[in-house]
């Protein structure tokens, strides 16, 4: 089983926000999503969860399974987005609620997504799910408000929150950028470990490079709209095929063969804003390799074995 999100695009106002955004994730695996900021990748995860506003126009599929997610509403909707896709945010202060306890929060959740038990089975079920995450001291932290808690303690309540059905799948938009170097590892340990043995496939936001390496087995990086390659993350890694891929993993300070031969590189200009969009592919004006059909026309992602990329010239 896996969830599939197919040449997903996003407007709003006449604005192609995403133009064509592919990935997929299965059970029990771990992806990154990845690219520079503005480039879609929350939009991208929004837009899976059905959470984006009324005025803006999704079209592709996204599959989870069988089930066509774009077309679900009501009742089935609900159930999906915490029993099957659960998603959490960067910044673990603003998706908590600071007037009630964590342990309240969860409870709630639990409640509202039609958990039935008695109180003592519910608050069982909160130390369950505090124990999961690592919370320590889980008996006296479900008392705690979010205020009391440090950023790391207070993104594993929301990660608590989040598996609080079994989900199938996780999406993480960026959920350790807002936490120190220290934390972040700890952080992204856990989801690599909830994903191995609660078999959660889990996708990964982030712009850093570094943690794509640490975290993921698949990679989809993706730029001003568009998937432009993806692969197993150790084959993108050792031979990208993409030149923004190459860009940014010689831009990433992280990464030990970048430490080694000390190129740390920059990629010139900025990600194009979406109604500024350039002709052809969008890389094109930040590409030293660009010829004249890459400012004529949009690559199409094309298949090389069981990698693909969206260029005319990949990189060998
Ligand atoms: N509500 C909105 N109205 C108009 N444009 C929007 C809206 N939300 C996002 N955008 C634009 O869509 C593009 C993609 O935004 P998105 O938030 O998905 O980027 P991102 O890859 O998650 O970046 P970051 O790394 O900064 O989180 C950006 O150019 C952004 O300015
Ligand atoms: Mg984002």
């Amino acid at each position: 089983m896996s969830l599939r999100v197919s040449n997903l695009s996003v407007e709003v106002e006449g604005i192609k926000l995403i133009e064509d955004i592919s990935f997929e994730c299965r059970r029990g695996e771990r992806v990154a999503l990845v690219g520079e900021s503005g480039s879609g990748k929350s939009l991208a995860a929004l837009s899976v969860l059905k959470l984006l506003p009324q005025n803006f126009r999704v079209s592709g599929t996204v599959n989870s399974g069988k089930r066509d997610v774009l077309k679900l509403k009501g009742e089935e909707l609900r159930n999906f987005r915490w029993k099957e896709v659960s998603i959490v945010f960067q910044d673990p202060s603003s998706s908590l609620n600071p007037l009630m306890t964590v342990g309240e929060q969860v409870e709630e959740a639990l409640v509202y997504h039609g958990f039935r038990g008695s109180k003592e089975e519910l608050k069982n079920r909160v130390l369950e799910l505090f124990r999961l995450v690592k919370i320590p001291m889980a008996e006296e932290r479900i008392n705690a408000y979010p205020h009391h808690l440090s950023g790391g303690l207070k993104q594993r309540v929301a990660i608590a929150m989040a598996l609080a059905c079994n989900p199938k799948f996780l999406i993480a938009d960026e959920p350790t950028t807002a936490l120190d170097v220290t934390v972040q590892r700890e952080i992204l340990s856990l989801l690599g470990e909830l994903s191995k043995k609660e078999k959660i496939g889990t996708v990964l936001i982030t712009h850093d490079m570094g943690v794509v390496e640490e975290f993921s087995e698949r990679v989809f990086v993706v730029y001003s709209g568009f998937t432009v390659e993806e692969g197993r993350t150790k084959d993108v890694f050792k031979n990208p095929l993409h030149p923004y891929t190459d860009g940014l993993i010689k831009c990433s300070p992280s990464i030990e063969s970048v430490k080694v031969k000390g190129e740390l590189q920059t990629i010139p200009g900025n990600v194009p804003e979406p109604r500024n969009r350039p002709s052809g592919c969008p890389f094109h004006p930040r590409c030293k390799f660009k010829r004249k059909v890459c400012i004529e026309r949009v690559p199409p992602l094309k298949t090389f074995k069981d990698r693909k990329v969206r260029c005319f010239f990949p990189l060998t």
